[in-house]
């Protein structure tokens, strides 16, 4: 396993529109146990593909102590909304408030190519949002309905997606 690099704010990549997974196979795996690595070491919530420079339908989410990878992940049903603080680890150190889905349910693959759906109402939510959006060259800052003055943040620590 290796770490990557995080691309960062700026970079065209985090724009481009990702290309599906179609081989389940030795390269695949050896990206998400790096894209694992990385997000670990980072401190994240999630992290897409195109945050580490490949242009491919991935996601990695590490909630409650589990390891979530979802390939050509598709967001098949949402319901209600809230209002959410996000970050992104591509653009560490800034903060804003946007709506989301209260719920979401998503249909992927696994790293064998197997199909699964996953639901989840809150951070999940969010957070399955956000990264989805990655693989679409959306930021959070493109919904944001406010940046967070650093000051309002002085108590809470919050993580990065
Ligand atoms: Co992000």
């Amino acid at each position: 396993m290796a770490l990557r690099q995080i691309v960062k704010e700026g970079d065209s990549i985090l724009r481009k529109k990702c290309r599906p997974v179609t081989s389940f196979d030795n390269k695949l795996w050896t990206l998400l146990d790096d894209m694992n690595e990385t997000l670990n070491e980072a401190r994240g919530l999630g992290l897409a593909a195109p945050q580490v420079g490949i242009l491919k339908r991935i996601v990695v989410i590490h909630m409650n102590d589990e390891v979530l990878e979802m390939i050509n992940p598709e967001i098949i049903e949402t319901r209600g909304e809230q209002e959410c603080m996000e970050g992104c680890l591509s653009i560490p150190g800034e903060w804003g408030i946007l709506n989301r889905p209260e719920y979401v349910k998503v249909r992927y693959h696994d790293r064998n190519g197997d199909l699964y759906e996953v639901e989840g109402e809150g951070l999940f939510a969010s957070c399955a949002s956000h990264e989805t959006d990655h693989l679409e060259g959306i930021l959070y800052k493109d919904k944001v309905i406010r940046m967070v003055d650093p000051s309002e943040l002085e108590e809470s620590e919050e993580d990065s997606e």
